[in-house]
């Protein structure tokens, strides 16, 4: 029998603009056959890394909704000499701006809103600015909101919060705080998390890099109590106010770097059990971080999410000379059409 090569399912791209605004690398592909690539590049680049068992792989989530997913876009807004105002991708930052009228890939409501943010952004437009960095974010219910022209234009009033319902809970984020970009395939993350083998009722959640509250927030009912530690004083006001509002009494929000606060907390915490939770930005963690991570004590499980394998593989080695070893892995298609994945990972001490 002749056995044929596989053939790539090819796609016709759906957006126009698809090879050139740096967004999505995917489009040309089925959705399975990106699911495929993913698991697979993240299985190869891992194992070359660090000693896992394919075991311990679990098949990639994927996404609900694999266009009009994402609930944030980041515009250059780039004056010409004439005055006249371009909005759009700066894919090379030297290029001019490619000007789009919609992104697939965004929140329908946010392409909706491109027009307007057009008129609300040139009209605003102080006359010595050449050049500015526009965000503009959505969430569940509610209108879009935009900042990016002024000092504190990405501040918003709480009444202005964006929000989002998840597992039984409302969740606050605002336009200068991080939030996890796909709300569609947020709520399988937390049953998954959830259902994870750590949970002790004596336990204490350690949310590091914990954002406006979402992880320690989701799992509050599965230990005694949880601390979340987070730098952005911005994000630690919402978190603030995303506890009290989801009237818990056992979660704490202390501000600060984990460099700094970790090491007083953690120690003094009562049960070895306790389990702690990164999820630090694209660059992973510091050599300082993983120093502590390593001396923990009192800690059983460290959960890892990351929406960087590269910097994950890089941090599992640093991980692993500290007797942590990895026991689950969860690839989740946070970003489809894109070359982004995001992973849970489970490690567990020696
Ligand atoms: C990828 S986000 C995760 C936020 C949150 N876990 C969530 O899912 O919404 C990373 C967060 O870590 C914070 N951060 C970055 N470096 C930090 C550090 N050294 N110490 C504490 N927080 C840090 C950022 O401000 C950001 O809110």
């Amino acid at each position: 029998m002749i056995v044929l090569p596989q053939i790539p399912h090819e796609v016709r791209p759906v957006c126009p603009h698809f090879g050139s605004c740096g967004g999505c690398q995917h489009q040309d592909i089925s959705y399975h056959e990106e699911l495929r690539n993913k698991e697979s590049g993240l299985v190869s680049l891992l194992t070359q890394k660090v000693s896992i068992s394919l075991d311990a792989f679990s098949p990639i989530v994927p996404s609900p909704q694999i266009y009009h997913y994402r609930n944030r876009l980041d515009l250059k807004l780039v004056k010409r000499r004439d005055g006249r105002v371009d909005i759009g991708f700066s894919p090379e930052r030297k290029a001019p701006v490619l000007e789009i009228e919609a992104c697939l890939i965004a929140m329908e409501k946010i392409s909706r809103f491109i027009p307007r943010l057009r008129l609300e952004a040139s009209g605003k437009i102080p006359k010595d600015y050449r050049m500015a960095n526009l965000t503009v974010r959505c969430g569940d219910g509610g209108d879009v909101r935009w900042g990016g022209i002024g000092r504190r234009s990405l501040r918003l009033a709480e009444a202005d919060h964006f929000y989002t319902d998840i597992l039984g809970h409302r969740i606050y984020y605002s336009l200068d705080t991080f939030f996890q970009a796909n709300l569609s395939i947020l709520p399988e993350l937390g049953r998954i998390i959830r259902a994870l083998p750590v949970w002790d009722k004596e336990a204490v959640f350690f949310d590091l890099y914990g954002g406006v509250g979402l992880f320690g927030i989701l799992v509050h009912d599965l230990v005694a109590r949880v601390v979340n530690i987070e730098e952005n004083v911005h994000a630690v006001r919402i978190a603030e106010r995303n506890v009290r509002d989801n009237g818990l009494n056992n979660v704490e929000v202390l501000p600060g770097r984990i460099e700094d606060v970790l090491p007083k907390m953690l120690n003094n915490a009562k049960s070895a059990d306790n389990i702690v939770m990164i999820d630090p930005p694209r660059a992973g963690l510091s050599d300082k971080a993983i120093r502590l991570l390593n001396s923990l004590e009192r800690a059983r499980h460290l959960l890892y999410l990351s929406c960087n394998p590269q910097s994950l593989a890089e941090n599992l080695v640093g991980l692993s000379q500290g007797h942590w070893a990895t026991k689950f892995v969860q690839p989740l298609d946070f970003f489809p059409r894109t070359r982004h994945v995001e992973t849970l990972v489970l490690l567990q001490r020696n």
